[in-house]
């Protein structure tokens, strides 16, 4: 403790020693306690809120940092980076909200807790309640939500009601139900779990080896991630680690853009809730609780919101997946709007850009089978495409090819794939 809050510092010795907590932070990775082992809680010292007894952890954050070098070389810039979130054990960032604000749910002694949920939030709560030993429940509107999401809360236990409604809907039922019942609303409004997800920012700091990248690329649904983050680097900041923070920006899809309406119509003063509509099924929110948060985030690091259509959602995602990396459609905006940021030369090309993948891409093989195989966009939606984009589409492309079992039938089809050149 004395050596962390270090007198030594001249600032003022209740201020932690970020020379301290750097190597702390590090050591913890080598440790095999379970809380020194988890990219949330090797950072407690700046999460002061509950005791460690209590942690409910599955070894959640320490996700990697991937070089995008294809999208890089697309884009004219010199490098581009992406933080997989999706490599959480349930394959999203929620995991990271979730230990802490479910460890607090554990203290302060709940039975019950819920959520609503685009699905992400419902797959991580189901697993963190099922290690504590909580009955969880989990709404969720019928019929929009991803298969690998809906699978994960009803493998891990959870009571998984579907309303026939949209996710918004979902947030107006729940919050009936918690003025009724001692339920503890886990969703992202819960304060702790900003405390959990703040920490993908000090993970990359450490990881870009304290340098602050430029830009961070935030997909924007519910709002709350992008505020986490902001939250992170600010504390960051005040805390004498960094002398700047990076420029948060927040992508939306077009059919699920209020805080894109709300700033370009009124500069985030007020936000009119839209009918949401899009694929990133994850992001289809058009009711954001968090939206007052982001825009001051926005705001106070310099950072912008753009939108993006279904067509450019899904080449991004193709894209993405062949770095050999992959995500979820709603991770996969991060691209689709940075293309529009280095457009409008608000990215540089010496600048360091930081995509926010939020989601692991087996939570919508649906989504990504449809693409391969050509059913994914309607003729209305491609329209408009340019020829280079069309041969962009087709490259990515790869639909199964189905062969009689015979070595000769397969070797022509290597033959074939020879003639067409090796992917960049
Ligand atoms: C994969 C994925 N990406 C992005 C988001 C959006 O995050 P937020 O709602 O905090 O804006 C969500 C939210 O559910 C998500 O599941």
């Amino acid at each position: 403790m004395s050596e962390l809050y270090s007198a030594s510092r001249p600032v003022s010795k209740n201020r932690p020693n970020p020379g301290a907590l750097r190597y702390l932070w590090q050591e913890r990775r080598t440790s095999t306690m379970a809380i020194d082992q988890s990219g949330v809680w090797r950072f407690r010292d700046l999460l002061p809120i509950v005791p460690d007894e209590r942690i409910v952890t599955l070894r959640e954050g320490n996700t990697p940092l991937y070089e995008m070098p294809k999208a890089a070389a697309a884009l004219g810039l010199n490098w581009l980076l992406a933080k997989h979130q999706g490599m959480n054990p349930t394959g999203s960032f929620k995991d990271t909200g979730m230990t802490a604000a479910l460890s607090v749910a554990v203290a302060s002694g709940y039975e019950w807790v819920a959520c609503a949920s685009t699905g992400n939030t419902s797959a991580a709560m189901a697993a963190y309640a099922a290690r504590a030993g909580l009955r969880s429940m989990v709404l969720i509107p019928e019929g929009k939500i991803a298969w690998g999401k809906l699978s994960q809360s009803m493998d891990y236990g959870s009571t998984t009601i579907q309303l026939r409604t949209d996710f918004d809907g979902c947030v107006r039922v729940l919050g009936e139900i918690v003025q009724r019942a001692p339920v503890y609303l886990l969703n992202s409004v819960n304060p702790y779990r900003l405390e959990g997800q703040k920490t993908p920012a000090f993970e990359i700091l450490e990881q870009c080896e304290w340098q602050v990248p430029h830009h961070i690329i935030v997909p924007g649904g519910n709002l709350a991630n992008c505020s986490a983050l902001g939250k992170g680097f600010a504390e960051m900041l005040h805390l004498g680690f960094i002398h700047r923070v990076p420029k948060i920006s927040v992508i939306q899809a077009e059919g699920a853009n209020p805080l894109y309406q709300s700033l370009r119509t009124n500069g985030g003063v007020s936000l009119e809730p839209v009918t949401a509509n899009t694929r990133a099924s994850a992001i289809q929110i058009g009711n954001p609780a968090s939206w007052k948060k982001a825009v001051r985030i926005l705001a106070s690091t310099g950072g912008w919101c753009e939108q993006v259509s279904e067509r450019e959602i899904a080449l991004a995602k193709a894209e993405i997946g062949a770095e050999g990396i992959g995500c979820e459609p709603a991770s996969a905006v991060t691209l689709a709007g940075l293309k529009k940021l280095v457009a409008s030369g608000r990215v540089g090309k010496e600048e360091t850009a930081i995509l926010l993948l939020t989601g692991h891409t087996l939570k919508d093989s649906e989504y990504t089978i449809k693409y391969h195989r050509g059913e994914l966009l309607t003729e209305a939606e491609m329209m408009g495409a340019s020829a280079e984009e069309l041969a962009l589409h087709a490259s990515l492309r790869h639909e199964p090819i189905v062969l009689d079992a015979e070595a000769d039938a397969v070797l022509r089809a290597i033959d074939a794939q020879m003639q067409s050149a090796l992917p960049a």
